[in-house]
């Protein structure tokens, strides 16, 4: 018999660390609260108590912000707002596979910019743009990126603010992880650092309620939250009111802030668990310790195959991302892990698996 697959591939937490009860308390306290609000059409700006919170925890006016269905459309809103075949968008390299997929799709002129352990390359951004490159927009993950796993420093969130504001360009800070640091001090916003107007910044309750409720938000200028919302009306009316209204009395009630230590306390775990796995099982893979979040990116060695290794692990039942696919070029000795959705055990077994794949290929070579 074939053992159970182990899937590190998607970025989703296990039903576990999902505060079900808690939950399906807030929905029916929200929906007996506010009956009218959630089952009615709401604005197209999100719902309203929602948007009082977000607009608290970010520090801006509820104006500056926008709750949607998901971050992901958050982030579909803003690029149909700013991007028009042929303009020139920043992305790091790698970064997000469906930011790359938009992109893509609305013509976009993708300029990657490498990522480092601490972040985008600052310097390569500088040196392109004194090179004469204009983006329209920079998309940057600050937080436990995906797929990379690294944090931008402070250092470098200060030089980017100073840099959108000299060349005129919106940053997008798209940090659906923020809330999720295992470890080390919490890094401010380049939101809360940018006083020019530059920067519009996205998030998510996927991580800290559950992906299922799909809301997400921006915040950012309020020109731009308004031309957003004139998208969002044509797009859908409005967003779900149902979701949004349990998301806020779930926030409201403090009920957040316990989802987001358990799943903190599991996800710390899991990334230690998977760090200790790998530097026992696979110990020529390389790799950045994430300080938080659910992804872990690894380097082979140079001339070993992610894309064969793919085909070894779905041998062994075990399934992760390659690297190529956040890419536009290049990644084809790396992969990305994903700890959320694995239990410690199944972690322990998966990594087992992967580095029996693993030495599959290098004795086919040998
Ligand atoms: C960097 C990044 N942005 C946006 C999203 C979209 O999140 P959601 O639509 O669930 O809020 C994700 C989801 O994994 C992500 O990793």
């Amino acid at each position: 018999m074939s053992p159970s697959p182990i899937s590190f591939a998607r970025g989703a937490p296990s039903l576990d660390i999902v505060a079900a009860d808690e939950l399906r308390a807030a929905a029916d306290r929200a929906l007996a609260s506010d009956p009218k609000g959630a089952f009615s059409y709401g604005t197209s700006v999100g719902y309203g108590p929602l948007r009082e919170w977000i607009a608290e925890r970010q520090d801006v006016s509820v104006d500056q912000v926008i709750a949607t269905n998901g971050s992901m459309q958050a982030d579909a809103f803003l690029f149909q707002h700013l991007v028009e075949p042929g303009d020139v968008v920043v992305v790091e390299a790698p970064t997000y596979d469906r930011t790359l997929l938009a992109l893509k799709g609305l013509g976009a002129e993708i300029l990657a910019i490498p990522l480092q352990e601490d972040g985008i390359d600052v310097d390569a951004l500088s040196r392109a743009l004194e090179s004469g490159a204009r983006p329209k927009l920079a998309h940057v993950i600050p937080n436990f990126h995906n797929p990379a796993g690294c944090t931008l420093s402070l250092e470098k969130r200060g030089r980017l603010v100073e840099l959108v504001g000299e060349y005129d360009f919106v940053l997008f800070e798209d940090d659906p992880y923020v809330e999720l640091r295992f470890e080390g001090e919490r890094l401010p916003t380049m939101l809360s650092m940018d006083e020019s107007d530059h920067v519009v910044y996205a998030s998510s309750f996927s991580k800290t309620v559950c992906p299922g409720i799909r809301v997400g938000y921006l915040a950012g200028p309020e020109p731009r939250i308004e031309a957003i919302k004139e998208i969002a009306t044509n797009t859908y009316i409005s967003p779900s009111m149902v979701s949004q209204a349990i998301v806020a009395e779930f926030c409201r009630s403090g009920a957040i802030d316990d989802s987001i230590l358990t799943v903190k306390e599991a996800l710390r775990e899991r990334r230690d668990t998977l760090c200790a796995a790998l530097e026992r099982e696979m110990p020529e893979a390389r790799f950045v310790r994430p300080e938080g979040g659910y992804f872990l990116w690894v380097e082979l060695p140079e001339g070993a195959s992610a894309d064969e290794l793919h085909s070894a692990a779905a041998e062994h039942e075990v399934a992760f991302v390659k690297g190529a696919d956040f890419l536009l070029e290049g990644g084809q000795s790396a992969f990305r892990l994903a700890y959320s959705g694995v239990t410690p055990a199944e972690i322990e077994s998966g990594v087992g698996r992967l580095a029996e794949a693993y030495r599959s290929l290098s004795t086919a070579a040998a």
